[in-house]
């Protein structure tokens, strides 16, 4: 069996924890056709990478990304680093023909997500993109039901991400406060994950209309004005946005993190001519359904509660609550086998570029008011 060696860059924070544990899970739920090394872990220091390759169990370390990617006996760069750097470790990557997972957003910056999709579509290597919700089994399961017409013909899709750190006064990491570094703010931080399911389950978003709220860390009142945003070159801390699909859907999104009491909610319904569904990120091994073809005196939601017998669910048994971590090891999962089998990964390069540009064409619909057309938007 063919062995994947691993070199993981930035690996000593959040989602280099979330990430050794998914490859770590990864072989263990699923023959993905590949045994899996946690070779290298790299870290921007080299106190900081020693005891993280120690902690989260690699088999080396080193505070050198380029020296690791240079070496030949490593197969697939995982990127784990905040997203402004994500463009020229990936392109160099992909240069020294290395297979690339990169967490999202692909980047912040959209003339760098049109370099990475470049170079990713010139390279013969499989790239991946972290917009990890898509793989839970209750999204799987969701999809099989569009793809095999259960559910009809998508109509509305209304989708919240909500957090409370900002109302808390705590920001996750320091890069995430910063013009540049945390790029647009929630919306291309949170919000990026709802634009992706909703290209993802009902199509390709092709306008926006959109409104943002930013916060003055030192004010406790409400959003700041426009003026007031763009003189302080806030980050938006909170969006909502209309679009419409290419297929003729239409959407509703809202994201913010100054919602006191929701823990990373991630929420969606859709409403489809056969049906609809409910999904909340803070139950993710159920799905609330209801299908227009429902007896007469039977009609109303049910709880679907995921089991063995949904793809993607690894628990002999229902109600074991699948999460994060489970969440980590399934798209990298998918990732190694699209390595062994010679596939594109998924979402791909060019679908994390998409998104970035609905994520562009959010800020430029709350700059101008006006609706905005996603093809039209360049970097
Ligand atoms: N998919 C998800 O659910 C999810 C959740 C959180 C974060 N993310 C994404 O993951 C990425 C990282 O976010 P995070 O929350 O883990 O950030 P983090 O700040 O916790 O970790 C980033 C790590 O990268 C290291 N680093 C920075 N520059 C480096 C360099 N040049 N070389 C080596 N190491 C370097 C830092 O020291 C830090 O340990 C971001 O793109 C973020 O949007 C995804």
């Amino acid at each position: 069996m063919t062995e994947i060696k691993v070199a993981i860059i930035g690996g000593g924070g959040f989602m280099g924890y979330a990430h050794s544990l998914g490859w770590a899970l990864a072989p263990i739920t699923a023959d993905t056709g590949a045994t899996i090394r946690k070779a290298v872990l790299v870290e921007a220091d080299e106190d900081r990478a020693k005891a993280a390759a120690k902690r989260l169990n690699w088999d080396e370390w080193s505070a050198d990304w380029r020296e690791v990617i240079a070496r030949d006996d490593i197969d697939v760069v995982d990127i784990v680093t905040p997203p402004a750097s994500h463009a020229e470790i990936a392109i160099a990557a992909l240069a020294a023909g290395k297979h690339v997972f990169v967490e999202k957003p692909i980047t912040n910056d959209l003339a760098d997500a049109d370099l990475m999709q470049d170079a990713a579509e010139k390279s013969s290597a499989v790239s991946q993109v972290g917009f990890n919700y898509r793989h839970a089994a209750a999204i799987s399961f969701v999809k099989h039901m569009l793809d095999d017409g259960t559910l009809g013909h998508p109509l509305q899709f209304r989708a919240h991400y909500t957090q409370d750190v900002g109302a808390l006064g705590r920001v996750l990491s320091g890069w995430r406060a910063k013009k540049g570094a945390g790029g647009s703010g929630v919306t291309g931080d949170i919000g990026s994950h709802i634009i992706d399911l909703a290209s993802y389950l009902v199509g390709d978003i092709e306008s926006v209309t959109a409104i943002i709220g930013a916060k003055d860390p030192a004010e406790n009142s409400a959003w700041l004005s426009d003026d007031q945003r763009r003189e302080g070159q806030y980050l938006d801390d909170a969006a909502l946005w209309m679009t419409k699909f290419s297929n003729g859907a239409i959407g509703s999104f809202a994201a913010t993190v100054y919602a006191s009491g929701r823990k990373n909610r991630m929420f969606f319904e859709l409403e489809c001519t056969g049906g609809t569904v409910e999904f909340d990120w803070n139950h993710s091994d159920e799905i609330k359904l209801s299908l227009v073809s429902d007896k007469p005196d039977q009609q109303g939601f049910r709880t679907v509660s995921l089991n063995e017998n949904h793809e993607d669910y690894w628990y002999p048994l229902g109600g074991m609550g699948s999460g994060y971590i489970d969440d980590a090891a399934l798209q990298l999962q998918k990732f190694v086998r699209a390595i062994v089998e010679g596939r594109a990964g998924s979402p791909s390069f060019a679908d994390a570029t998409r998104t970035q540009r609905v994520i562009e064409a959010v800020m430029r619909s709350a700059d101008s008011h006006q609706w905005v057309n996603v093809d039209e938007v360049t970097a």
